[in-house]
């Protein structure tokens, strides 16, 4: 069956009407999935690091993600329920807990492929990566408004927090952009 933005979206809203929200809207992520290349074909994903909203509301937000190859999300909170899946590649996600102290540990991992989809409760803390030498096309469900709320980073390194503002969050697919772009004039030289 042919993947289809607009009925995918009335799913959604739909769901986030009913009873369980959240397993419902796992449930038609994942049903979407099982044909991920339909999904593809419909998303027509451009190789390049980027994340684009299908669909965003205070309540709802979907987002197509495409992850570069080798490519990590720093570690960051959404402050909302998620639910993402993937159509193509893999996302391996770590998840980070935050100690009484404010320091963080990493606290368990997942790690999801073409078809498969996972769910994330209001505090959860990851980071993501693409462990693929391929793009990694994912769509990524948020009970909220992604953009307008507050959220978090913390540092690779130094897992030190701060604030994750759009700019910054934008900053680090630029990143991998640039990257990208270095390494294709590099291979043309
Ligand atoms: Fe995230």
């Amino acid at each position: 069956m042919a993947f289809d933005i607009e009925t995918f979206i009335l799913d959604c809203q739909d769901a986030l009407k009913s009873e369980s929200p959240i397993p419902e809207i796992e449930k038609i992520l994942k049903e979407s999935l099982s044909e991920p290349s339909a999904v593809k074909e419909v998303l027509n994903p451009a190789p390049q690091a980027s994340y684009s909203p299908l669909y965003v509301s205070d309540e709802l937000t979907i987002l197509h993600f495409i992850w570069a190859p080798k490519m990590t999300m720093p570690l960051h909170n959404h402050n909302m329920w998620a639910v993402v899946g993937v159509y193509e590649g893999r996302e391996d996600h770590i998840f980070w807990r935050e100690n009484p102290d404010g320091t963080l540990r990493a606290a368990g991992a997942a790690s999801i492929a073409a078809g498969e989809t996972l769910f994330m409760g209001e505090p959860a803390i990851h980071s993501v990566t693409n462990p693929t030498s391929l793009f990694t096309g994912g769509i990524h469900i948020y009970g909220g408004n992604f953009y307008q709320t507050p959220r978090n980073g913390w540092d690779t390194l130094s897992l030190e927090k701060r604030i994750l503002d759009s700019e910054t969050n934008q900053a680090i697919f630029d990143e991998e952009n640039d990257i990208l772009r270095l390494l294709a004039a590099e291979k043309s030289r």
